[in-house]
């Protein structure tokens, strides 16, 4: 399970289950870019913990649903470390409301910064890994794109075409030696769930077989095996990690 020389790029790493993601491959040995749209200090208290944990990495900011700026960050990340073997497509944004309600900007921001942000990181990685003759993405995804969930329609659309996308790259790209996989995690305790009041938090846990809410760190740990060498022959995946609130 050795990431060791390995270049690795975690959008939305600066928090939540983007940092559970970017602690969990330093600690394996890769070099984490650990990306962030705005929030610097976050960002660089996810560095702190990485290097603490005598890990190696460094902050890099750009906002994924900005084509320009995700072509010239990974160009930028290839010029400095000369590979990039690891893309995961953390970063991602709810805007929730009910769709008798809900705003035309409300849809395209959380399409721009889910699903097109997605895009963008794919596209601007995949020439290099097709030189590198591989590499490997896991895109987060979550359970309310095979569920769906009242008061989320941008959201779940959002979640779905990550979906798609992947299988279509996993058939164009498998010859190149190229995985690509999706995470779809169920109900994870971090700053996007936080809102919830303990009730509701309670309502949720009683449909959970495994009777918890997950953690950032029941995330990174399947990400981290899609990125192993015995996850070499699983590509066009969606992995479930929600603890049995949806099988
Ligand atoms: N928490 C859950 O229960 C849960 C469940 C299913 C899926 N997910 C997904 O997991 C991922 C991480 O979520 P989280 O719970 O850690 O939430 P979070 O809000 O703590 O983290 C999301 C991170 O993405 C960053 N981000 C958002 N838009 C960005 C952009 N345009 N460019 C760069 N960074 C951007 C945010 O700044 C933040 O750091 C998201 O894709 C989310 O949809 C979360």
């Amino acid at each position: 399970m050795n990431l060791e020389g390995k270049v690795a790029l975690v959008t939305g790493g600066s928090r939540g289950i983007g940092r559970a993601i970017s602690m969990r491959l330093a600690k394996d040995g890769a070099h984490v870019f650990v990306n962030y749209a705005r929030n610097e200090k976050a960002a660089d208290e996810t560095l702190r913990m990485i290097l603490e944990q005598g890990g190696s990495g460094e902050v890099f900011p750009f906002d994924v649903s900005n084509y320009k700026s995700v072509q010239e960050a990974a160009g930028a990340i290839v010029k400095k470390k000369g590979r990039l073997d690891i893309l995961v497509n953390n970063a991602g944004i709810s805007v929730d409301g009910l769709i008798a309600m809900m705003k035309e900007e409300d849809w395209d921001r959380v399409i721009a910064n889910n699903l097109k942000g997605v895009f963008n990181c794919c596209r601007a990685v995949v020439r290099q890994m097709i030189r590198q003759h591989g590499g490997r993405i896991v895109n987060i995804s979550s359970v309310v794109a095979a569920t769906g969930n009242a008061g989320q329609v941008n959201y779940s659309a959002s979640k779905a075409g990550i979906e798609g996308l992947t299988k279509s790259m996993a058939r164009e790209l498998g010859s190149r030696n190229i995985c690509i996989n999706a995470v779809a995690p169920g109900f994870i305790e971090t700053d996007m769930t936080a809102f919830l009041k303990e009730e509701e938090k309670e309502k949720v846990k009683s449909q959970i077989p495994l009777e918890r809410l997950g953690t950032p760190e029941d995330v990174a740990g399947v990400v981290r095996f899609l990125l192993s060498e015995e996850a070499g022959y699983v590509t066009g995946q969606v992995i479930h990690v929600n603890g049995g609130l949806y099988m």
